[in-house]
């Protein structure tokens, strides 16, 4: 085996966003393109010679080649032992559990989350750390460095790895151990939830269906609902991971997901319903007749978490990133314990999470997780979900019902405009910036601004202040409005429009989130002027 230095010149844009980096998969295809990103995140977290890492990927088109790259770059710089899913898959929460539970100093997982794959889709990299976790946000800056002051980068000449058995290679100074993806993960959640009761539940004859969008989940969902909680075959649909995802958008929002929005609305909808994303971090639940929005989920999860023996003991804190609804506030308070508002960015619960200060956190993109790994976790909130179900003996939608007489309602729905004009979304941003002194006390669409504000977290862990996070605009009758740029789009900006009202009246609560949100949404139109100055006219995703 050789090592090749192969000299190479910064690539103009490798900087990471939201979730690391995220491309059209054809940029990624481009010559040194992916060489020079694994360089830079080589050099970026100080060097891995000697260390453990962890790879795999959500099966997307790509994840093959870009997989045996990493292995090469990994034995030419020196990487002791490299732990590598079978078929080059890990889905992002078992990833981060391989890390944890390995000791590795980090991982390298492959996915572009929810964007669609395929060789016209989207792929993405990130790095994460001995936690677990994403990169914060020290260290993706120092990535995005290295990639601007490269000069080269190393690789090996050995032929690619067979990734198709399990088992142990030896190359160079590397070990490369290939493992069954799914066998920690179910261990896992065994350890976490009441399988027992679980499939009591579903022997009594409840039906559910759960939608992996033929990505990571897939495996997982089958292993665990169906094989080890006895749930009817079939249960798991859409359960092979494909490389365009069956030409799907694996995002379970209720367009792509819109068959399982529909038959959990229809006729013969099973009694509980699921889907999770790409890369397996996202999740949705559905009650027969009942949508679940993430906000209300978040706080309904931390209302009954002590139902699961994982988390009898009670929650040390929860923690939402700002445009989550504050539906989780109320119960936190009840409860009381503290409640972390974040910037959007799975890393960002990082720090709560490893200090113990939070035990369950969430976003309205349709993530929650817990303390039991440092990312999101689709499968754990169904399971956590169903292990709510099975204690309690009730429907969905008589758990929501319930829970919003006893905390009030807070409705919620976010607009995305996507692949808007990037100059057209950033001026749009840039003016709601400067109009933030002059809003409180005046008047818009009817509802009276109290204050507003362009989000900054300091982070009570480490002291880092994380600034320019969003517009939030707070009206007198408890109403808000947040505006912000998505960090993860690949086609010019996403504008998102998260908007939420609280109501105490069990009488209103069955009114539909758009009908009740409509002066709200007047508001936010009528501050930002995005007809004006989008040229659109109606939201291309609603949540
Ligand atoms: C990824 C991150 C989440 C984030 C979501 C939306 O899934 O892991 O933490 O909430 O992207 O981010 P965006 O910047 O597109 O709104
Ligand atoms: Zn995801």
């Amino acid at each position: 085996m050789t090592v090749r230095i192969i000299p190479t010149t910064p690539i103009e844009g490798q900087k990471p966003g939201t979730s690391g980096l995220r491309k059209k998969t054809r940029v990624f295809m481009q010559p040194g393109y992916l060489e020079n990103y694994v360089q830079a995140i080589f050099d970026g977290v100080g060097g891995v010679g000697g260390r453990t890492l962890v790879v795999g990927g959500d099966g997307r088109f790509f994840n093959d080649r870009a997989i045996q790259v990493i292995i090469k770059m990994a034995v030419a710089s020196g990487v002791a032992r490299l732990i590598v899913g079978k078929g080059g898959l890990f889905s992002t929460p078992a990833a981060s559990n391989v890390i944890r539970r390995t000791g590795a100093f980090g991982g390298i997982i492959l996915s572009a989350s929810h964007n669609p794959g395929g060789e016209d889709g989207d792929f993405g990299i990130k790095f994460n750390g001995a936690n677990g976790g994403p990169a914060p946000e020290g260290v993706t800056a120092e990535i995005f460095a290295r990639t601007k002051s490269i000069t080269e980068y190393r690789i090996s000449d050995v032929a690619d790895i067979g990734l198709d058995q399990i088992g142990t290679t030896v190359v160079g100074d590397t070990v490369i151990d290939v493992v069954d993806p799914v066998t920690d993960y179910a261990v896992l959640m065994e350890g976490l939830f009441d399988f027992d009761r679980i499939a009591a539940l579903f022997a009594s004859g409840f039906t559910m269906r759960f939608d992996a969008m033929h990505a990571a989940t897939g495996p997982y969902a089958r292993e665990i609902l169906e094989n080890r909680l006895g749930a009817a075959p079939g249960t798991v649909v859409n359960a092979v991971p494909l490389p365009d995802f069956g030409g799907g958008h694996p995002d379970p929002n209720p367009i792509y997901a819109k068959e399982l929005y529909d038959l959990m609305a229809g006729p013969d909808a099973p009694d509980f319903g699921a889907a999770s994303d790409g890369d397996g971090d996202r999740n949705v639940v559905i009650g027969r007749g009942a949508v679940v929005t993430p906000s209300d989920s978040l706080a309904m999860l931390a209302a009954n978490a002590h139902l699961a023996k994982g988390y009898a003991r009670g929650l040390a804190g929860v923690a939402r990133s700002m445009p989550t609804s504050r539906a989780v506030d109320r119960v936190a308070a009840k409860l009381g314990i503290d409640c972390y508002e974040t910037p959007t960015g799975w890393k960002f619960f990082g720090n709560l999470l490893d200090a113990g200060r939070c035990t369950l956190c969430g976003e309205e993109s349709a993530g929650t997780g817990s303390d039991h790994v440092r990312e999101k976790d689709g499968l754990w909130a169904v399971l956590l979900w169903l292990n709510i179900l099975a204690v309690r003996g009730e429907s969905l939608k008589a758990i929501q019902d319930a829970h919003w007489a006893e905390f009030g309602r807070t409705f919620y729905t976010r607009h995305d405009y996507e692949a808007v004009d990037t100059s057209a979304a950033e001026s749009l941003m840039g003016r709601l910036r400067e109009l933030l002194p002059t809003l409180p006390g005046t008047t818009v669409a009817g509802l009276e601004i109290t204050a507003a504000d362009d989000f900054a977290y300091d982070d009570p862990v480490d002291g880092s202040v994380t600034k320019g996070q969003g517009v939030r605009v707070m009206f007198a009758g408890g109403e808000r409005v947040v505006f912000r740029l998505s960090g993860t789009g690949t086609e010019g900006a996403t504008l998102r429009v998260y908007l939420e009202s609280f109501e105490p009246d069990v009488a209103r609560h069955g009114l539909d989130a758009q009908e009740a949100l409509a002066p709200v949404i007047a508001a936010a139109d009528q501050l930002a002027g995005i007809t004006a100055r989008t040229g659109r006219t109606a939201p291309d995703v609603i949540t």
